[in-house]
């Protein structure tokens, strides 16, 4: 949910006022506060936040990366209560954690990915700081942390005795923090996914407490499937259960599960994905004892392909077989990126049958593709899926707002893995569409610069054609500064002058040659700097045997006297 508040929609609805004014404040902070000695910023507006704003832009200022000692500074004092507070990835000190977070009443907290200086132990003292907060939090997480930098280090946990939910996955955490989390008397909710736990037998501790248990990718547990049974057959209130792994081994552990008789009573959710040995029929036979579950996990197994398994009644499925389980497993497993390359693999095979605009689906790429930017497999498995959902007329009923965002993250992919052949080219395909080009709003300066380093680096023909088209029409959208500037960069004007010269050379009059042109044109236009880049680079003498080429090729020759004259204007007012 922290992606649609602030601003992923489905892209089809305006935004709120709300929305429009934190992303307005977040983007001109500093113009709306003051410096403190210690240089960190103070609002300077006298009056309260309420508080479910105070929360949203603390989100918001999150999901835009401008968490920091200086910014976090405008949540010290009363100006604004936070309750639902979200810090992900900020770049935060423990004094300042501890300043500008501990003196709120937190009921939630979620510091997934925050920086390595600031750790688990820091945070957890800095929130143990505050009696109201060790009582009333009920939902911690910290995902992607550093556990402490102390060795040994005191454990913590259970100062914080009001938690009902704990998530803290990709942690160094092992079985003696399993047992100080396990004696938290309200536990609930425990998420343990990848981490160091090698035996879960602490987990008895809070078995009259536990209602929901994820462990995916537990990789370093070492109890036989049967020890690892005998825990789980105690954990009797359990609702929702996760054993799903990224298919790397090789254990009976889900088959065994599905196997079980009278073990999970109130089971309603289930996540088996990324495991072996998983049958349609044992997968039934599971479910038909308990006629309650809303939810089961069949992705990257071999199963999900049977009539019962489908993922359109009550019972959610997440798995390959159909769009419906694809749409299902991208939606839960966002953050995981071994299974969203596989629903996108998946989803790609089924974009050659599919007719209709899906902005739904599209959604769901963006989600998984801005989850996961230095992901490649992630990255050109979504750059392909883009590029069939938006093809052609199927762009045309896509939100202007959900494209928006569609091509800053091809961007962005683009920007990464700049010598990766089927990435790039899977991005200018997509990019290469009348709708995106013509209706979106952009950074079109930067994408231009972009494709002209991508054309620099490589000669395939028809990736050629399609970029020089890419920046013809770009270049006509830019304005007259952004022209400039871009025609200032000699490189441009060189590389288009030099396809320019091949294909006069070759005698050959292609639409590569026209955008080409067409790009000059409009890059020397009012640019004086791009104009003397062109004249210095013999750009005169291979106009003339342009013209010379082709003296019966009116579309050449317009363009070619509009760049002359694009010169002579520039003498003029020089
Ligand atoms: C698992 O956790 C470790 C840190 O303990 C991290 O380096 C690694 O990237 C995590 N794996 C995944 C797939 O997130
Ligand atoms: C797959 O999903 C479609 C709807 O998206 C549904 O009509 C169909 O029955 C499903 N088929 C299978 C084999 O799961
Ligand atoms: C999706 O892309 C593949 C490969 O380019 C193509 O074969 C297939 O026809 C495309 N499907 C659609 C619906 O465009
Ligand atoms: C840009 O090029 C197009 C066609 O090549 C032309 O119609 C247009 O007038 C040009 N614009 C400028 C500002 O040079």
């Amino acid at each position: 949910s922290t992606t649609d508040q602030t601003g992923c929609g489905s892209g089809a609805s305006p935004y709120s006022l709300l929305d429009i004014c934190l992303n307005f404040l977040t983007a001109n902070l500093e113009k709306f506060c003051t410096e403190r000695q210690d240089g960190t910023l103070c609002l300077q507006e006298p009056g309260m936040f309420p508080q479910e704003v105070a929360d949203r832009l603390l989100q918001t200022m999150a999901f835009h990366g401008l968490l920091n000692d200086g910014t976090v500074g405008i949540f010290r004092g009363n100006q604004m209560r936070l309750k639902r507070a979200c810090i992900r990835k900020a770049k935060i000190s423990a004094v300042a954690f501890r300043k500008a977070f501990c003196h709120h009443k937190l009921v939630e907290l979620d510091a997934t990915g925050v920086n390595a200086d600031i750790t688990i132990t820091d945070i957890i003292s800095g929130l143990g700081s505050n009696k109201w907060i060790q009582q009333n939090l009920q939902c911690l997480v910290l995902n992607s942390l550093t556990l402490s930098l102390e060795d040994p280090y005191e454990r913590c946990f259970s100062q914080l005795s009001g938690l009902r939910a704990l998530s803290i996955t990709n942690v160094l955490f092992y079985n003696e923090d399993l047992a100080d989390v396990a004696s938290l008397p309200r536990l609930e909710s425990l998420d343990i996914s990848n981490t160091s736990v090698t035996d879960i037998t602490a987990l008895l501790t809070c078995k009259d407490r536990l209602k929901s248990l994820t462990m995916h990718h537990l990789k370093c547990l070492k109890m036989t499937t049967t020890q690892i049974l005998d825990v789980i057959r105690e954990l009797k209130y359990l609702n929702h259960l996760d054993i799903s792994d990224d298919k790397q081994f090789t254990s009976d552990i889900a088959l065994r599960l599905l196997e079980q008789k009278d073990i999970l009573p109130n089971l309603v959710s289930l996540d088996i994905s990324g495991r072996k040995h998983v049958t349609d029929k044992a997968v039934e036979a599971f479910i038909q004892q308990r006629p309650t579950m809303q939810f089961v996990g069949l992705l990257a197994t071999d199963a999900g392909y049977s009539e019962f398994l489908t993922g359109e009644g009550n019972l959610k499925v997440s798995g390959e077989a159909n769009e419906t389980q694809i749409a299902e497993a991208l939606k839960r497993y966002s953050e995981r990126a071994f299974f969203v390359r596989e629903a996108l693999f998946h989803l790609f095979s089924l974009t050659h049958v599919m007719e209709k605009t899906k902005p739904e689906i599209l959604k769901l790429v963006v989600i998984g593709m801005r989850n996961h930017p230095l992901n490649l497999p992630v990255q050109l498995a979504a750059s392909a899926c883009v590029f069939n959902l938006t093809k052609q007329d199927l762009a045309a009923g896509m939100p202007v707002r959900l494209l928006a965002d569609v091509t800053h993250l091809l961007l962005k992919a683009m920007e990464h893995f700049p010598n990766h052949q089927q990435l790039q080219k899977n991005c200018l395909l997509s990019l290469c569409s009348d709708r995106i080009l013509q209706d979106v709003p952009f950074n079109r300066f930067e994408a231009a610069k972009l494709v002209m380093q991508w054309l620099c680096n490589h000669e395939d023909q028809n990736m050629q054609r399609m970029a020089v088209a890419i920046i013809s029409i770009l270049a006509a959208k830019l304005s007259t500064e952004q022209t400039a500037q871009l025609g200032a960069e000699l490189f441009i004007v060189r590389q288009l002058l030099q396809i320019v010269k091949q294909k006069t050379n070759q005698n050959l009059v292609d639409t590569t040659l026209k955008f080409t042109l067409s790009a000059l044109w409009n890059l020397t236009d009012e640019s004086p700097t791009t104009c003397r880049h062109f004249i210095e680079n013999q750009g005169l003498e291979l106009f003339m045997r342009v013209l010379e080429s082709f003296p019966s090729e009116s579309s050449i020759q317009q363009k070619v006297l509009g760049l002359l004259v694009s010169l002579k204007k520039k003498k003029k007012k020089a």
